[in-house]
């Protein structure tokens, strides 16, 4: 298999299904988001991030890696809400961090470094973020509790993980949104904005064999994380899970 230039050979047949994917669809993400979420995941990302550097001083940079960045949404959310913030976006999809890119402008240039990396081995120093933020993108991971320990690894003591994601659903109405919007119309949606029929076939599928809130939880606890909280936003169509490195826990 060919990957594009400055790609990287991801961990399992799963993985280079998605990385190939995204790259495919790279062009077309942004547009294919805003129009299927009515614009509001950029909403659900800003509040997801507000939060995110609270712990640390204004005093210093904080160091936040935006995981599985794609487009760089996440990394640019994040430097609005704290304009000291360092910021790697990390993501193997070489494409969508290089479309990415062509986004940041002034400030954000400096703030925000691309590197293609994989979740499962993130190339980031022991104990060296103060946060991890990762939309939308755990969900498409092979080995979500490997990628946890890593993310454990990379945090600082009182660090925080944030995720935000379309967790398996278990109550009535987001079951039937799930059913009605998800499987039904999102994927018809995708393929008329970004003409990929398989890429948003593959959206429902990645949401109904991901696990629900509980079992997510208990994998971040497993990993060594504390104080896990979850926020349902719009119905529960999606969610904010919070996780803490504690401060005296190494
Ligand atoms: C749905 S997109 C989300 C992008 C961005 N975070 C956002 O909010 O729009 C999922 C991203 O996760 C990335 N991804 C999936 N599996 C990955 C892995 N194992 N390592 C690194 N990135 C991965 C994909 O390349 C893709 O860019």
């Amino acid at each position: 298999m060919t990957l594009p230039s400055g790609s990287l050979a991801p961990i399992d047949e799963h993985g280079q299904t998605v990385q190939t994917m995204f790259d495919r669809i790279a062009r077309g993400y942004d547009r294919a988001n805003r129009v299927m979420s009515l614009g509001i995941d950029t909403r659900w990302r800003k509040r997801a991030v507000g939060p995110l550097c609270s712990h640390v001083p204004l005093t210093r940079d904080a160091d936040v890696l935006d995981l599985c960045a794609g487009t760089l949404d996440g990394s640019i959310e994040i430097l609005r809400a704290r304009a000291s913030a360092r910021i790697i976006a990390g993501d193997f999809a070489a494409e969508m961090l290089a479309y990415g890119e062509t986004k940041l402008t002034g400030e954000a240039r400096a703030r925000i470094t691309t590197k293609v990396m994989d979740a499962h081995r993130l190339d980031v120093a022991d104990r060296s973020q103060d946060a991890i933020f990762c939309a939308f993108g755990i969900r498409n991971l092979s080995d979500v509790p490997r990628a946890s320990a890593e993310q454990f690894r990379v945090l600082r003591p009182g660090g925080q993980l944030c995720v935000l994601e379309f967790f398996r659903p278990t109550r009535w109405l987001t079951k039937l949104v799930h059913r009605v919007y998800n499987q039904g119309l999102l994927p018809l949606v995708g393929w008329a904005v970004t003409g990929d029929r398989e890429a948003y076939r593959y959206l429902p599928r990645s949401i109904g064999r991901f696990y629900d809130h509980a079992a997510y939880a208990e994998v971040l606890r497993s990993a060594g994380f504390v104080d896990i909280t979850v926020e349902p936003l719009t119905f529960g169509c999606a969610s904010i899970v919070r996780a803490h490195v504690g401060e005296a826990q190494r």
